[in-house]
C-alpha cells in the first residue's frame, strides 16, 4: 500500500519538484513485498508466453528484504524462477568468488542459492579478471546484455555518494561496463563489512550509467534517513555527474521506492506547505515556522506578516490572525524543550517541561545499540542524570566486536604474552606449581588468540575466542566512557545480543532468542524513563535492530504499570543530527561539560570514532536555538519523544 497523493493539483505541484515517480511506503517490508508481487507477475506472463524475463539486480542491505519475499514466493507461492535470467551490477574487484564480500558470494547467500534460477542464466562481473584483460571482459559482459535482449527490469540502490552500480561521482551518463576506482565514501561505508577501511578492495567493476538507462524498467530503493539528502538530491535536483543517480530522471520509466526516513528530505514531507498540502496541525506549523526563521535568518519573533505571506503561508496567518500570535506560540514551543533536568525538576510544576517531576528519583534505562552510541549522543545528559540522583543503567545490546581490529585484538594478546612472561620470571619460577600453570595457560590462551588470528585472514569468520576477547576490550572501553560521566561499572549491562554474535553487517536477522533477551531486561529494569535510538535509521543496522527488539518487548510488557506511564527518548546517531523543530528536548551543556563528554567520547579508541563526532551536532543545536531567539548556550544534545507502546512503523 503506497501513501499516494491526495489530489491532482497536489500531484501537480509535486512533480513540478520531483523530477522522477517516487513512492513513500510504511517500511521497507511493504515495499518490496509490492515490487516482489510485480516481479512474480512479469515472470509468470513471461512463461506463459515461453519467454525469459531479464533481471539486473542490485547488492547491499537494500534489496535484502525484496529477496526475502522473493525467496518466500518461490517457496510458498511455488512459483518458478527458471525463466528469469540475471545480471548483477557490480563486483569487488581483486577478491574472488569465495570472499565472504564478494558480491558473488553475497547473491547465493541472499537469493540464487534459495531459488531456481539456472547457474548458466545467472551473471556476476568477474572481480578477478587481470587488469589487462578487464576492458575485454566488460565488454563480453555487455554482449552478454544485449544477448539476452536487455535488461527488462533493474533493481538500484544508491550509495551515500549517489551512486548507482559504482558508478562513483564523475561517471558520465553514457558510461559502459568498465573498472573504476572507488570513491573514498564509498570506503568508508563499506568498512564495517571488511572489518576495517584498509580491507575494503580500490577497486570494481560496475555496469555504466549508460548501460542502466537501457533497461526497459529501473526501479530505485532506499530506505532510512541516511539515504533521505542524497535521494531528494537526486529526485529534485539538476541532472549531474556528481549524483549519478540523477541520471534517472532521464529515463522514461523509473521509479523511487522509499520508505517513509528516506523520503524525509523531499520537499512534500519537509515543506509540505509549498506543495499545496499543508495541514497545519500543531507539529506542521512549528515545523514551519522554524523553517522560515531559518530561511529569513531571523529569530522567530522578529518574523513578519510580510514573511507569512510570502512564503506559502499565508493560510496559516489568516487561520492564526497574526505573525505575532504564531511567533509567541513557536517562541514558547521551543522554550519549553530547554532543561537542565532531563529526568524531571522534583517538586516543580511540570506543565510545561518536557519530562515529568514524578517519579524521582526515576529508574533510568539508556540503550546503547553499539557500545560507542550512548555517550557520542548523550553523554552530557548521562553526567546530569547521575547528578541528580537518578538511578542510572546503561545497557549495551551488542558487543561491538566486530568494530575491533585485528590489529587492537593482536596487541592485546601479545601484552598478556608478555605479562604471563614477566609473572613467571618474578612470581613463578618452580615455587608454586598452581601458580606456574597459571602464567602458563595465559600465554597459551594469548598463543591461541594470535593464531586464530593469522588462521581466519583478514576477512574469515571469528572464532569464539577471538570474538570473545575483541568483545572484552569494547566492554573495557564502555566501562571507561561511562565511568567519566559518572556511571559506575556495576550499573552497566551487556546484553551481547546472538543476533550480531552469529551475524555479519548488513545481513543481521534478529530471532525470538534476541527479544526474549531485550524482554526479561526490561522486566528487571522495570524503567520510568528510557534513552534509545534507532527508530529512523536503515532497517538493516543494529541501531535499527535494536530499536525494534526495544519496542516489541516493551509491548510485551503492556499491561503492566511502569511500561504505560515509561516516558522514551529518542537520540539520534553519529551520521544525522535532530533539526529544531524535531526537538522535544534540549539539555544544554557547558564548555566543562562538552569538554567532559569529549573525553569520554574519546574512551573508544579502536575503531576510531571520526573526531566530527565529538560534540559538533551539539555545538550546532546550540548555534541554531541561538539563532532562532533562545538564550545562547555553548552546547545542547537533543532527543524526540517516542510514544512508546503507541509505537507504530
Ligand atoms: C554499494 C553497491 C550499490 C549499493 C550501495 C548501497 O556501493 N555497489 O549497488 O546500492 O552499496 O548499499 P546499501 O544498500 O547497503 O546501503
Amino acid at each position: 500500500m503506497s501513501f499516494d497523493p491526495c489530489t491532482m493539483s497536489y500531484q501537480s505541484h509535486v512533480e513540478h519538484f520531483e523530477k522522477i515517480k517516487t513512492l513513500i511506503f510504511p517500511s521497507s517490508v511493504d515495499a518490496c513485498s509490492e515490487l516482489a508481487q510485480q516481479i512474480k507477475g512479469l515472470i509468470l506472463a513471461r512463461q506463459k508466453e515461453g519467454r525469459d524475463l531479464v533481471l539486473g539486480l542490485a547488492t547491499g542491505s537494500t534489496p535484502v528484504p525484496l529477496y526475502r519475499e522473493l525467496i518466500r514466493i518461490h517457496r510458498e507461492e511455488k512459483v518458478s524462477f527458471r525463466n528469469v535470467i540475471t545480471f548483477n551490477l557490480d563486483e569487488y574487484y581483486g577478491i574472488n568468488r569465495d570472499h565472504p564480500e564478494s558480491y558473488f558470494r553475497f547473491m547465493q547467500d541472499q537469493l540464487f542459492d534459495h531459488v531456481d534460477i539456472p547457474p548458466d542464466h545467472i551473471h556476476v562481473p568477474d572481480g578477478m579478471v587481470p587488469m589487462d584483460d578487464a576492458f575485454d571482459s566488460c565488454e563480453a559482459f555487455e554482449r552478454k546484455i544485449a544477448d539476452a535482449g536487455g535488461i527488462d527490469l533493474q533493481i538500484l540502490g544508491i550509495g551515500s555518494t549517489g551512486h548507482i552500480g559504482f558508478n562513483e561521482p564523475g561517471s558520465t551518463q553514457v558510461s559502459r561496463t568498465r573498472l573504476v576506482a572507488l570513491d573514498k565514501v564509498t570506503r568508508r561505508d563499506a568498512a564495517p563489512d571488511f572489518l576495517g577501511e584498509e580491507n575494503v578492495p580500490r577497486f570494481a567493476i560496475t555496469m555504466g550509467v549508460g548501460t542502466i538507462l537501457q533497461a526497459r524498467e529501473i526501479i530505485l530503493m532506499a530506505w532510512g534517513e541516511n539515504k533521505a539528502d542524497i535521494v531528494a538530491q537526486a529526485v529534485e535536483g539538476h541532472v549531474t555527474e556528481s549524483i549519478s543517480a540523477s541520471f534517472l530522471q532521464e529515463h522514461s520509466n523509473v521509479r523511487f521506492l522509499l520508505d517513509t526516513a528516506a523520503s524525509s528530505s523531499l520537499t512534500r514531507i519537509r515543506l509540505p506547505w509549498l506543495v499545496g498540502r499543508a495541514m497545519w496541525d500543531e507539529r506542521e506549523i512549528h515545523r514551519s515556522i522554524i523553517w522560515l526563521a531559518g530561511k529569513e535568518k531571523k529569530p522567530v519573533l522578529k518574523l513578519t506578516d510580510e514573511e507569512y505571506n510570502e512564503n506559502g503561508m499565508g493560510d496559516l496567518l489568516t487561520r492564526e490572525g497574526s505573525a505575532y500570535n504564531l511567533n509567541i506560540i513557536t517562541f514558547n514551543r521551543l522554550q519549553h524543550t530547554i532543561t537542565g533536568w532531563p529526568g524531571g525538576k522534583p517538586d516543580a510544576d511540570d506543565t510545561n517541561r518536557p519530562e515529568k517531576s514524578e517519579p524521582h528519583p526515576k529508574n533510568v534505562l539508556i540503550i546503547a545499540p553499539e557500545p560507542s552510541d550512548a555517550v557520542v549522543s548523550m553523554a552530557g545528559t548521562m553526567s546530569r542524570l547521575v547528578t541528580q540522583g537518578h538511578r542510572v543503567r546503561v545497557c549495551y545490546f551488542t558487543s561491538g566486536s566486530l568494530r575491533v581490529t585485528d590489529g587492537a585484538a593482536t596487541r592485546f594478546a601479545r601484552t598478556l604474552e608478555m605479562l604471563s612472561l614477566d609473572g613467571e620470571k618474578l612470581h613463578g619460577g618452580g615455587r608454586d606449581e598452581t601458580v606456574d600453570r597459571g602464567w602458563s595457560e595465559q600465554r597459551s590462551f594469548a598463543s591461541l588468540i594470535l593464531n586464530q588470528i593469522l588462521e581466519k585472514g583478514p576477512f574469515g569468520e571469528h572464532p569464539a575466542a577471538l570474538r570473545r576477547l575483541k568483545a572484552l576490550i569494547r566492554r573495557g572501553e564502555a566501562r571507561d566512557a561511562c565511568s567519566v560521566v559518572g556511571v559506575h561499572h556495576e550499573h552497566i549491562r551487556f546484553l551481547d545480543l546472538p543476533f550480531y554474535e552469529k551475524g555479519r553487517y548488513r545481513r543481521f536477522i534478529a530471532t525470538e532468542e534476541d527479544l526474549m533477551m531485550v524482554a526479561d531486561m526490561l522486566a528487571e529494569e522495570r524503567p520510568d524513563q528510557v534513552y534509545t535510538t534507532g527508530s529512523q535509521a536503515d532497517p538493516s543496522s543494529i541501531q535499527a535492530i535494536c530499536f525494534q527488539l526495544f519496542i516489541k518487548a516493551l509491548k510485551r510488557h503492556e499491561n503492566e504499570s511502569w511500561a504505560k506511564m515509561c516516558s522514551i527518548w529518542h537520540y539520534r546517531g553519529h551520521q544525522k543530527a535532530l533539526a529544531p523543530h524535531e526537538i522535544a528536548m534540549a539539555v544544554p551543556m557547558s564548555p566543562d561539560q562538552l569538554r567532559q563528554k569529549i573525553s569520554s567520547i574519546g574512551k573508544f579508541q579502536v575503531h576510531g570514532i571520526p573526531n566530527n563526532l565529538s560534540g559538533e551536532q551539539d555545538l550546532r543545536t546550540a548555534v541554531d536555538y541561538d539563532a532562532l531567539g533562545m538564550a545562547e548556550y555553548e552546547a545542547i544534545e537533543s532527543f524526540e519523544r517516542i510514544e512508546g507502546l503507541k509505537y507504530k512503523r
